[in-house]
């Protein structure tokens, strides 16, 4: 039998494969619906959500919640947000690639469960590893790809677009307009 999104929780809650386990106040899983047409993954919990438990509530996930609300007219609730590393790592540094390779089989089999019509990868280390390259997000950015059966868009991390880097707010808003293309027609 297939596994419940709320059995991968609690593996995922008492996790020690990584050494990530060791740092984290708590792993952040993820959150919103199992019928969403929509996934957001992101890289790694901050600081805030390793205080909560809760993804993207930072100033990160204010910015993804102006933009599901400006360019799909959706709320976080309809759609699904999760991270490729569920447990913090110290002083926000990237996560090192056996940490990534430790934590994918949970991203996977939330992608299974839920099946979502579009997923939107945020920033490189998420498009990297969904889409197996080592190509930038800069380069990977403005096409549509295949993600077993789902849409996959990839885009900048909404950090990206809070240093300011000119042109990353209006590329992301372009990207999210095609992720309403698809869900709606
Ligand atoms: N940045 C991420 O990549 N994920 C979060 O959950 C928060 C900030
Ligand atoms: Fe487990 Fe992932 Fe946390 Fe590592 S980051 S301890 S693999 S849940």
């Amino acid at each position: 039998m297939t596994k419940t999104l709320d059995r991968i929780k609690q593996e995922v809650l008492g996790c020690t494969k990584c050494p990530l386990s060791e740092h984290r106040k708590q792993p952040v899983f993820g959150v919103g619906s199992i019928n969403a047409d929509l996934m957001f993954i992101g890289e790694a919990p901050g600081a805030e959500e390793d205080r909560t438990g809760l993804p993207f509530i930072g100033r990160s996930g204010k910015l993804l919640d102006t933009l599901l609300f400006e360019e799909l007219n959706m709320d976080r609730s309809m759609c699904y947000i999760s991270n490729i590393v569920k447990c913090r790592p110290p002083e926000n540094r990237d996560p090192k690639p056996e940490e990534i390779d430790s934590c994918r089989p949970y991203l996977k089999e939330q992608l299974g469960i839920i099946e979502p019509k579009v997923i939107i990868t945020l920033g490189n280390f998420a498009t990297r590893l969904l889409l197996e390259t080592k190509t930038g997000i800069t380069k990977l950015r403005g096409k549509i790809y295949e993600y077993s059966g789902s849409s996959l868009i990839p885009t900048f991390h909404p950090a990206a677009a809070l240093r300011g880097r000119k042109g990353v707010l209006e590329a992301m808003r372009t990207d999210f307009r095609k992720a309403k293309e698809i869900i709606y027609g």
